[in-house]
């Protein structure tokens, strides 16, 4: 089973993801838990380029990188463990790059779309979670760690934020939108419910 996270900075998706891994350890199964972009060598160097300092400057330049990334953590991370049986959590995938680069940079959903899917071969998640907060409350809940992309002011979350909304609409079947807004447990308990209810 392959589960992705998903929502703008802040919405809870790193804690999200981290609870259903524990919850899925306790029943006895096996679970591969990464994070995008990272996970790899030449991910982790990706990261720090597009995340420290002053990153690229051109969009497509911005979107490859990430498409690059996962390509290299579809390849030697999570296909491999989908092959043997093992459960993979992705804290973020192609549903980023849609909504931050096909939406709010304006590159175009589907083809960011057509490009990640090159880079991955089409694999798509089983389910993907997307937390749904108020740009303004996700924004208080970062406080002071910010990376380059959550630098980006208000504007470009509320253009992330409709991104993500709009997706809901176009993967009906794997994207399944909660409100995030709640305590983490309450949210937890319902993804589990989700999650065996789809396996
Ligand atoms: P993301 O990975 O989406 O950026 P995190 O899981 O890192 O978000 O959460 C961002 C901050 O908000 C953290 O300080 C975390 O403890 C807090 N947080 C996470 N989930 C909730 C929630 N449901 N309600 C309130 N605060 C939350
Ligand atoms: P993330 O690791 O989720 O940051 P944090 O855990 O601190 O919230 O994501 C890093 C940033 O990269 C985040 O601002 C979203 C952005 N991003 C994209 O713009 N496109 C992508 O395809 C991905 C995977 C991330």
């Amino acid at each position: 089973m392959f589960v992705t996270f998903e929502g703008i900075d802040g919405s809870g998706k790193s804690t999200q993801a981290e609870l259903l891994r524990e919850s899925l350890v306790r029943e006895g199964r096996d679970v591969v838990a990464v994070r995008e972009p990272g996970g790899t060598p030449l991910g982790e160097a990706i990261r720090r380029l597009l995340l420290e300092g002053a990153g690229p400057t051109s969009a497509w330049a911005e979107a490859s990188l990430f498409a690059a990334a996962r390509a290299e953590l579809v390849e030697r991370v999570i296909r491999p463990a989908l092959e043997l049986g093992t459960d993979v959590v992705c804290d973020r995938y192609v549903d980023s790059s849609l909504a931050y680069q096909g939406a709010a940079r304006g590159l175009g959903v589907e083809r960011v779309l057509e490009l990640s899917l090159a880079a991955t071969g089409g694999l798509l998640p089983d389910s993907t979670f997307l937390l749904l907060v108020d740009p303004i409350e996700a924004d208080r809940r970062l406080g002071a760690r910010r990376d380059r992309i959550e630098r980006e002011g208000q504007d470009f979350r509320a253009r992330v934020d409709r991104g993500y909304r709009e997706l809901v609409g176009r993967f009906p079947d794997r994207l399944v939108a909660l409100d995030g807004a709640r305590p983490p447990g309450t949210i937890a308990e319902e993804i589990r419910e989700r999650v065996r209810e789809r396996s």
